[in-house]
């Protein structure tokens, strides 16, 4: 970690401009083990970092690492054309740092959706090499067959793809639901594996991405969390059983 001016710090917070977080520390608002701090050109250590403003008290984070339960009408594009973006669901702090959401889901599409501002972090998860699974439960319109089953395992050809891409689980959850587990993140995957499998996709929600699952969190549509350690060492873990 290191040392940041404490206008800095704030602001690299979220906090608004460089000028309204001084402004925040002379008039007195920011606290430190419980002292207020006026100077704004003190030099403090980031990591571990608390401090107090508006009767919160925030750790510094040198980034952000978020889990959204995506409700459905949302877009992942940053330029959102049809519905409004997911990063309108953030607060406002977050408006201020340059988060992006990890891969997309289709606007009707809910459940556990990633969001960050470390393009590392980004890139990393979202590399195919990576192989971290995703786990989706589709609604669909057509009960589940045995066969639907063995032609998802078995891997169903798309269009434009060279070679048939292949559920990595697949159960049945009720008649009309299904959980499908996937390695790759292509466009519209799931919609597209169950319509060339003779079904279709009525719903879907992804309930979990590597071993990281959305009733761990516990998040209500609409809501999200930020990610400590212990649930960023999920995502890289393999599902039970693989
Ligand atoms: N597969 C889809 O078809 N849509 C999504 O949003 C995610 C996976």
């Amino acid at each position: 970690m290191s040392k940041l001016t404490l206008d800095r710090i704030l602001q690299s917070q979220g906090f608004g401009t460089r000028k309204w977080c001084r402004s925040l520390i002379t008039d007195g608002e920011v606290r430190i083990a419980g002292e207020v701090v006026r100077d704004y050109r003190v030099a403090i250590e980031t990591g571990g970092l608390e401090f107090e403003l508006f009767d919160e008290t925030w750790p510094f984070r040198e980034h952000v690492y978020i889990a959204l339960n995506k409700p459905a009408n949302f877009e992942c594009s940053r330029k959102p054309s049809h519905h409004p973006g997911v990063l309108t669901l953030l607060s406002e702090q977050c408006s201020w740092r340059d988060i992006q959401p990890v891969g997309r889901l289709d606007h009707d599409t809910t459940g556990l959706l990633l969001m960050s501002d470390d393009g590392a972090f980004i890139h990393a998860q979202s590399s195919p090499k990576r192989h971290v699974p995703k786990v989706y439960a589709a609604t669909t319109q057509e009960a589940v067959s045995d066969a639907l089953i063995a032609q998802l395992l078995g891997g169903v050809q798309l269009h434009d793809e060279p070679a048939p891409l292949a559920a990595l689980v697949c159960n049945r959850l009720a008649e009309h639901q299904l959980e499908i587990v996937l390695e790759q993140g292509k466009y519209h995957q799931v919609k597209r594996m169950l319509a060339a499998a003779g079904n279709h996709c009525a719903a879907l929600q992804r309930t979990a991405v590597g071993a990281l699952t959305l009733e761990q969190l516990d998040l209500e549509p609409g809501e999200w969390c930020y990610l400590e350690p212990h649930h960023l060492a999920l995502l890289t873990d393999r599902l039970p059983g693989q």
